[in-house]
């Protein structure tokens, strides 16, 4: 039977911090799962469609390869090939394809697409970035996190560069995970004032990276110019020279601080050269976790089984 009006995963706000504290247990547990050769079918006949309006490798991988790894399917598709690219409603388009699907995932601009999809949509909708948010990234860090480190409640994480979509889904991680957020961006450069709203208390707006990296946790950054940016490209870099994460930022840092980056990386831009080795860098553990989060996610939302992991 069809949901009467099924879970969605938009902003990390769609689960409680609860939900998400199970959902890492989860994610955990299937990796442990995936790594000891273990055969799962808990989706099994279960089909996720996949829209990709931007460009994407870990996010088609994960997403396609959980599914298969949990006996179910996944379709891709892109605008090129789809009459969502010819123009067709979103709404029209959620309606059809969320009647054969089990669940949606949608990469696109506007998050307001994929708000009016998931509106309509009969089956749960997972947001696979739009340009303000990215929660499906912050799953695999907060699972990364954990699994180095433990808990991050009471930590202070240090975002250094653009306010941009992963930024703000930090700022909402903040919350839903109860850590500080210092960000260090240039002026101009913040999230939202919607998305930094009620949240003074949590979130520190400064401009030097290194007053932010001082003492963190956590060194967090992504690209100066995200996707749909492209033609900023030249002067974002010379906006952001300052706010590039290296050994001696990361110095500044506790001594036993993390640095996660969602990648694709520029490196000798928002990180050098070397920064992805460096002894604290858990980026690949971070892009691996992608598959064991997604697939926690996946799981909880087709399955509607928001307890600890069976
Ligand atoms: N981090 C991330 O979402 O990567 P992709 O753009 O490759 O999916
Ligand atoms: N901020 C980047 C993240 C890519 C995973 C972008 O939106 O392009």
């Amino acid at each position: 039977p069809r949901d009467v009006s099924p879970r969605h995963f938009l902003t990390l706000f769609d689960l409680s911090p609860e939900e998400l504290s199970h959902l890492l247990d989860r994610a955990l547990l299937l990796k442990r799962s995936w790594h000891s050769g273990e055969v799962r079918d808990t989706l099994k006949n279960r089909v996720l469609a996949m829209i990709f309006e931007k460009s994407s490798t870990r996010t088609r991988v994960s997403f396609e390869a959980g599914m298969a790894q949990l006996g179910g399917s996944a379709l891709f598709l892109s605008p090129r090939d789809t009459q969502l690219g010819r123009g067709e409603p979103v709404e029209d388009s959620a309606r059809v394809i969320s009647s054969m699907a089990d669940a949606v995932m949608i990469r696109t601009f506007g998050h307001e697409t994929a708000e009016r999809f998931a509106s309509v949509s009969a089956r749960p909708v997972i947001n696979a970035l739009t340009d303000d948010f990215h929660p499906c990234q912050l799953l695999a860090d907060m699972q990364t996190f954990r699994e180095h480190r433990g808990s991050i409640q009471g930590a202070t994480v240090a975002w250094i560069g653009d306010g941009n979509n992963m930024c703000a889904s930090y700022v909402n991680a903040a919350r839903q995970f109860d850590f500080h957020l210092n960000i260090a961006c240039p002026e101009g450069y913040e999230p939202p004032a919607a998305v930094l709203k009620g949240q003074q208390d949590r979130v520190t707006i400064l401009r030097d990276p290194a007053s932010a990296a001082q003492g963190a946790h956590l060194l967090v950054t992504d690209v100066w110019a995200s996707m749909g940016q492209e033609e900023e490209q030249a002067e974002r870099a010379r906006t952001f020279a300052p706010y590039q994460i290296n050994p001696d930022l990361m110095a500044k840092a506790a001594p036993d601080a993390l640095f996660m980056h969602c990648l694709p990386a520029h490196r000798g831009e928002e990180v050098s050269e070397d920064m992805l080795d460096h002894p604290a860098s858990v980026v690949w553990d971070e892009a691996e976790n992608r598959l064991h989060a997604q697939k926690a996610l996946l799981e909880c939302l087709i399955l509607n089984d928001w307890g600890p992991a069976a």
